[in-house]
């Protein structure tokens, strides 16, 4: 893919897994990349970045426009996950999650605003996930800022579109990154778990960080310039297909 020279991109949590690989897809594509995270990126320039802290926010929102005279694509990726059950759940957790996994694509859309409608590009593309409409166990703060991810997604394309700025998020459904392997990781054999995954999926195996990313490019870019407040889902198929009893499937 191409398309996306002199375009200035932040990735945020673009130091690994789905993050990472939407940072090299952007910079394939000709986006100069800019990272923010907690921790440094080995291969991409990186600015330190609490995306739960709005002075952190507002920081290297304009640290990478002043460095880089314009902003155009901002990527809310930054995200944590843990299972508690809903009796369990301490306030202190689940302020945790919201802040980092909703507060924080709202600040960085919120300061990244202004720069992206310059140039008549902009486009921000939060991560969902298919946790946004259906649940795993003890999921109950995960599933809550997913869903709002969702909402957040369309209410900040209605408001921005005015000004040029189109905003989309992709729900990836299982990819193979340590987000999830305190789920992979209860049981002994890791391969077994992945095999059993990979059957609950049409296309037969879950997915990696480059099938997120690929999407992920092309809602940044202009090929995409008449898709805002979508929501893509990117699972394989495995949501579309009810499950059927073991001895039938
Ligand atoms: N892995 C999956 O199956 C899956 C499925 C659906 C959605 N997602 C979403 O994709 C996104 C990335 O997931 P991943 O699997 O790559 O996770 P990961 O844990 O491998 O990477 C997350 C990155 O975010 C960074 N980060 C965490 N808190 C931060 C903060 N406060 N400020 C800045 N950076 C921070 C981390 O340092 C890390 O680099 C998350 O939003 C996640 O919810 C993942």
């Amino acid at each position: 893919m191409s398309g996306l020279d002199g375009r200035v991109a932040i990735v945020t949590g673009g130091a690994q897994s789905i993050g990472a690989a939407i940072a090299d897809g952007l910079a394939a594509a000709g986006a100069k990349v800019v990272v923010g995270d907690l921790q440094p990126s080995d291969v991409h320039e990186c600015l330190p970045l609490d995306v739960a802290d709005e002075a952190s926010v507002e920081a290297c929102v304009g640290t990478v426009a002043a460095n880089h005279g314009r902003l155009d694509i901002v990527v809310n990726n930054a995200g944590i996950m843990f299972e508690t059950p809903i009796a369990e759940q301490d306030r202190a957790g689940w302020d945790r999650m919201l802040a980092i996994n909703l507060t924080g694509p709202m600040l960085m859309s919120k300061h990244a605003a202004p720069h992206l409608a310059e140039n008549g590009v902009g486009s921000i593309v939060n991560l969902g996930s298919i946790e946004g409409d259906r649940n795993n166990l003890h999921h109950a703060a995960y599933a809550a800022t997913k869903s709002g991810v969702h909402g957040l997604t369309r209410a900040t394309a209605i408001d921005l579109g005015p000004s040029g700025v189109r905003c989309n998020a992709v729900a990836p459904g299982w990819i193979d990154t340590p987000l999830n392997a305190n789920y992979v990781d209860t049981h002994p054999d890791r391969a077994e778990v992945i095999d059993e995954l990979a059957k609950l999926h049409p296309i037969g195996r879950v997915g990696a960080p480059s099938d997120v990313a690929d999407v992920v490019v092309w809602l940044a870019g202009d090929e995409s310039r008449f898709v805002t407040g979508q929501v893509i889902t990117i699972d394989g198929g495995r949501t579309v297909r009810p499950p059927l009893p073991g001895l039938l499937s």
